[in-house]
């Protein structure tokens, strides 16, 4: 028995960030120093590195919970299912709903109990959580509800993954360029055909030396009594990072399923970087020592930038209807969805439709 998908939904703010609402920012480097090079220059390398050309923030009168609970309902709609059947809520996000100048976290209650507020579920037997895994969490969120499903424990599941990074980002830092809001959402059930829906998952954790690649710091400029701490990384050793180790994570997953490489149609990888991206698929593939077929990774990173969590399920969203390019997934494809992120943590999931 394998849990399946029937419905999926996302929020993508409507308000357009160009790469040019940063030309007036004043970026020190994480020394405290104010980088030589001008803001044009700086940016236009971003860009090259990054393939972000604009990113979407929420508007100020939303919150993490409710983006999160609108990606639910759309969600929720599309399976045309009663919420109150929805026995497990489990959200995946880092900072909580980002509240008041100081960037308080608010966790309580949890964003899962925010949620299932907002969508005015009286069910008590429907359980709401979170989960804090890094960028990998909402398919960390699909394993778990996979698993509750399999044991019987659940037999429909609300997953989310709801992120408002444009409010935890370090304004003098240019790696927060990288940075967006977003939510997606789907509904996991538990199906009948053996060969569909989830078919096998790897996730893993490093922490001997990677655990502060994605961290809470301090601003890059120095300002006297200012002890706001801000969403930093270290992106260069994150690279490195994630092209060692997430294509073998991935293809861990694969052969867990049994699945062919050359039945593989797409894979929804975390956005974060698009030549990143394009070099982990190069080694997955070196792999099995087949060529990348053409079309197999949509990139949604040009203008949706990194919005954690909700990358991957936005991602599922758009191209299941039929919204992000020429992408299109269909009866009988194969599909990865993969994720690389804070803790350090990786994780690969591979669904059959
Ligand atoms: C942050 C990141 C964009 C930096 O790119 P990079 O190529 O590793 O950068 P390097 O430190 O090697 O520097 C290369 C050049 O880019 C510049 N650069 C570095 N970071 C930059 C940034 N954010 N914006 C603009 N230029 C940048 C450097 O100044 C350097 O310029 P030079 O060649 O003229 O001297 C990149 O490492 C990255 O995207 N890492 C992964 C991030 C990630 O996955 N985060 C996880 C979030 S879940």
């Amino acid at each position: 028995m394998s849990s399946i998908i029937t419905g999926t939904g996302s929020y993508i703010p409507e308000d357009i960030q160009s790469n040019n609402i940063f030309m007036k920012s004043e970026f020190y480097d994480t020394g405290h120093l104010p980088l030589e090079d001008n803001n044009e220059l700086i940016i236009e390398k971003f860009k090259n590195i990054t393939g972000i050309e604009e990113r979407r923030y929420v508007p100020s009168e939303l919150n993490n919970s409710e983006i999160g609970a609108i990606a639910a309902r759309r969600a929720i709609k599309n399976a045309g299912i009663d919420p109150e059947s929805i026995d497990q809520i489990i959200v995946a996000h880092n900072f909580g709903n980002l509240v008041g100048d100081h960037k308080q976290s608010d966790m309580l209650p949890s964003i899962a109990s925010k949620i299932k507020h907002l969508l005015a579920i009286a069910n008590p037997n429907c359980v709401a959580y979170d989960i804090v895994f890094g960028c990998p969490g909402w398919i960390q969120g699909m394993i778990q509800a996979d698993q509750f499903i399999k044991s019987g424990m659940a037999s429909r599941c609300l997953i989310i993954g709801s992120e408002t990074l444009s409010r935890i980002i370090d304004p003098h830092d240019r790696d927060s360029m990288i940075y967006a809001d977003g939510a997606g959402a789907c509904i996991l059930e538990k199906g009948g055909n053996p060969g569909k829906g989830i078919m096998s998952y790897a996730s893993q954790t490093f922490t001997l030396e990677e655990s502060n690649y994605i961290f809470f710091g301090e601003s890059n400029r120095k300002v006297a009594a200012d002890n706001t701490y801000y969403l930093k990384m270290h992106g260069r050793k994150i690279y490195e990072f994630a092209l060692n180790n997430v294509p073998s994570a991935m293809k861990l997953a694969l052969d867990k399923s049994g699945i062919p490489i050359d039945k593989v149609k797409k894979i929804l990888i975390h956005q974060a970087n698009e030549k990143m991206d394009e070099a982990i698929i190069k080694r997955f593939y070196r792999l099995f020592k087949t060529k990348i077929p053409d079309g197999i990774m949509p990139m949604s990173i040009g203008k949706l930038g990194n919005s954690s969590v909700a990358t991957v399920p936005t991602l599922l969203d758009l191209i299941l209807n039929e919204n992000l390019d020429q992408h299109h997934i269909v009866e009988g494809d194969a599909i990865i969805l993969a994720s690389v992120g804070a803790g350090m943590n990786i994780n690969a999931l591979v669904y059959q439709y």
